[in-house]
């Protein structure tokens, strides 16, 4: 698969550790290190100021740039402005120097480097002892999280210890939105106010272009007033001190931060620094010890509900860990206007966009541990629904056009062969609709926001689609479907069918409500002037939907003409030329069978009922030993389909990347962020992979298996507002209710009542 391990991090169960500074993998731990908790992100850079390579990436949910694409030929629907999550403030700023001497990583010389995180309490930790060239030793640790109570919190300590010396030691301790954004090589900052009010210094920055407001606020401790000297730049605010220690006795500072985001354009300065400044004396005068204990109960729940433990095998437990972690980091459904970045909030690669992914990678996830983030996910969708429909419009479509990329609900996507041929984001978001409802039944969504948003990207659908000439049928023409190394196909599989489900299930809901919800019909169907005629065309189009399939074969087609595409052993490339997009020309990725990421494998994964296992067994082998997985979020993908077709090495193999893909840096581009998506792909691929879970049918059911290696593991699933346990081990499935209503499930073609009693059957 091209794909090789970076294994540097210590293994630990709880913690990831770098033991000795690595300076080669500086930015992979810059983007492995990151901490965020869904308004802000901050990669684990040097608070103190490093001279090596670098991002001091730090983000705020929603805070973007925008600007022109320059195109020297722009058609009608070719996408004209980009947005991008723009870098921010680095508000752990920090600079140390001991007889004029600055400490900075890459040129000091320090001994007994560690970086920890440690996920049960979401907290960073880095220490050194620093060898100065006047013969002074010290050892310096730095903490910090970001709160996952008080989203606007961030909290640093720096502790000092000098081992043979008492002396003076110069700090400077600041916010600084002087930073580049690194891709576009510039700052894209002004700050017109800055200033002091009692003992919170702050700086309010505002973006050149997009004209949001950022006001960053801070409160140090554990210095004397009088030794404090408060200085500004133009877009930094801070103090400098000299602080005298004592040999062997341990000295700290903690810096309490506030960053406030205005979205709203319209407010002022002075509005949004009087907004900020509310919140900065609130939240600042906090204890950094209090602030870190609600901090550890906030995860003590977490790890509560929806750890994952895996017995026997120390390297996934970890990444598991991490996956789970970084999920929560990114996103736990505090507010419906923010979604999760493929890069999470770790980098600028993708430029913070959300895809796809989140409806058909990301949200199981949080269907099963924290439905209000599902619906928040949704509820996304719904809030830029105008936007959709703005999309649609510039395609020469109706109703609503999802963005492949977007940030604010605007396509943002400058490829156009992606931005108005990829319909996976509509019918993903129809999907999620779908899927939401069959395992939460929140109706009062569906017949509301739900519904009107599956009219509008049935609109779309069949807008879009097309009749066929030869085959009388209905299907779409001229489109990528998530194989993204065939565009300009027509009848794509994935896009069809999806289109199809899409169109059925709008049709089903309506009826569904002419039963359950007439009111509510009824003022969908004024507020959008729906009528008959458009249902009756919409299941005219599901009905005669093209579906590409060799009866001889069983193999379904993955769009017209694939079968004669010229074959190329993906083995034979050597592994240096992956990725493939930056050592191929463009069109080459093209002219062949390779398949970047599963497409006809994606719909058997999705609606995986549907099929038999003799179906999903020859497609598989038809299509996997084409596919290069160039997608980080492929392989577990692969794994899921491997495990039900009990192949079971492949299956672990496949695994191997998931939970693992950003700690060893599988893809060769940790250090642009970490794979966000993708790691939401790594609880799939246990709990649907191993654990054999199945969502789309009638009823929940599980076919577990567990890999030679592993002596157990196991995992929580709320369900219907009913928290399960599930283990598997080697010889039993063991399953039983932790709280809730009493609900069934279907493991191993069996129905089971999860009553007062656990269920414990043999595994097969
Ligand atoms: C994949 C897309 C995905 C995007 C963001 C691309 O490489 O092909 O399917 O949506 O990355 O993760």
């Amino acid at each position: 698969m091209g794909k090789i391990a970076d294994k540097y991090i210590k293994i630990d169960k709880w913690k990831i550790i770098e033991d000795g500074f690595n300076a080669y993998n500086g930015m992979v731990s810059e983007s492995i290190f990151s901490l965020g908790n869904e308004y802000m992100g901050v990669r684990g850079y040097f608070d103190e100021g490093y001279s090596g390579e670098k991002l001091i990436g730090s983000y705020l949910n929603g805070i973007i740039e925008k600007d022109e694409i320059k195109l020297s030929n722009s058609y009608k629907g070719m996408v004209k402005n980009k947005t991008y999550m723009v870098n921010t403030v680095d508000w752990l700023y920090t600079r140390i120097s001991i007889d004029g001497e600055e400490l900075d990583l890459s040129r000091s010389n320090i001994r007994e480097f560690k970086r920890i995180l440690d996920m049960k309490q979401g907290i960073l930790t880095r220490e050194f002892i620093w060898d100065t060239s006047k013969g002074k030793s010290i050892k310096i640790t730095f903490e910090r999280f970001v709160s996952m109570v008080e989203s606007k919190l961030g909290c640093q300590k720096i502790v000092f210890e000098p081992l043979n010396f008492s002396g003076n030691i110069e700090v400077e301790s600041g916010l600084d939105f002087s930073r580049w954004h690194q891709a576009e090589k510039k700052n894209l900052w002004a700050c017109p106010k800055k200033g002091k009010e009692k003992n919170i210094i702050a700086i309010l920055g505002e973006t050149l272009k997009s004209k949001q407001k950022v006001l960053s606020a801070f409160e140090l401790k554990g210095v004397p007033e009088e030794i404090v000297r408060y200085f500004m730049e133009e877009k930094f605010v801070g103090v400098k001190f000299s602080l005298f220690l004592d040999k062997s006795k341990k000295r700290r500072l903690e810096k309490i931060v506030v960053n406030y985001a205005e979205k709203n354009i319209s407010k002022t300065i002075e509005e949004v620094w009087k907004d900020g400044m509310a919140v900065a004396k609130k939240l600042c005068s906090i204890e950094y010890e209090k602030a870190f204990g609600q901090q550890r109960d906030y995860w003590e729940s977490v790890w509560k509900s929806s750890d994952i433990v895996i017995e026997g095998d120390e390297e996934n437990q970890q990444g598991i860990r991490y996956c789970i972690f970084q999920l929560y980091q990114t996103y736990h459904g505090e507010d419906s206007r923010f979604n999760i970045g493929a890069k999470g909030l770790t980098g600028e690669a993708y430029s913070g966009n959300t895809f796809w992914d989140t409806e058909t990678y990301c949200l199981p996830f949080y269907i099963f541990n924290n439905p209000r983030a599902a619906k928040n996910l949704i509820e996304f969708r719904y809030k830029t629904l105008p936007e959709a429909r703005k999309r649609a419009a510039e395609l020469d479509c109706e109703g609503a056009f999802y963005p492949i990329a977007t940030n604010d609900g605007s396509e943002t996507c400058g490829l156009w062969q992606h931005a108005s041929l990829q319909l996976q984001a509509s019918t993903g978001v129809a999907y999620a609709i779908w899927h939401y409802d069959k395992l939460i039944e929140d109706k009062k969504f569906l017949y509301t926001k739900g519904i009107e948003m599956l009219i509008e990207i049935s609109r779309m659908l069949a807008s879009r689609g097309q009749w066929g000439q030869k085959n009388n049928k209905f299907g779409y023409f001229a489109v990528m479907g998530p194989d993204e190394f065939q565009m300009m196909v027509n009848n794509n599989f994935y896009t069809n069918i999806m289109g199809k489900k899409t169109l059925a299930y709008t049709l089903e809901v309506l009826i569904e409500m002419t039963l359950k919800a007439p009111q509510q019909l009824n003022e969908i169907e004024k507020k959008l002037k729906l009528c008959s005629q458009e249902l009756e065309d919409w299941k005219l189009k599901e009905e005669n939907m093209y579906i590409p399939y060799d009866e001889k074969t069983g193999i379904y087609e993955q769009h017209d003409g694939y079968f004669d595409l010229p074959h190329i052993n993906i083995h034979s490339i050597p592994v240096e030329q992956f990725p493939l997009y930056h050592s191929w020309s463009y069109d080459r990725i093209y002219r062949n069978d390779m398949i970047k990421q599963p497409d006809v494998l994606m719909y058997m994964f999705l609606h995986n009922q549907e099929f038999s296992f003799e179906t999903k067994k020859i497609n598989y082998e038809y299509y996997e030993p084409r596919t290069i997985h160039e997608s980080s979020l492929s392989p577990s993908i692969h794994s899921i389909l491997a495990s039900e077709l009990k192949k079971y090495g492949e299956a672990f193999e496949f695994f191997k990347f998931a939970t693992r893909m950003d700690l060893d840096n599988y893809n060769r581009n940790t250090n642009e962020g970490l794979h966000t998506t993708s790691i939401a792909a790594a609880w799939m691929n246990i709990v649907y992979g191993f654990g054999g879970m199945r969502s789309d049918g009638k009823i929940l059911a599980f076919k577990p298996s567990i890999p030679d290696t592993w002596k157990s593991y196991s995992f929580n699933l709320l369900y219907k507002g009913t928290l399960l346990h599930f283990k598997i081990d080697n010889k039993f499935v063991t399953v039983y209710r932790i709280n809730g209503p009493v609900v069934k499930v279907n493991i191993y073609d069996e129905d089971y009542l999860l009553d007062s009693n656990e269920v414990k059957i043999a595994l097969q």
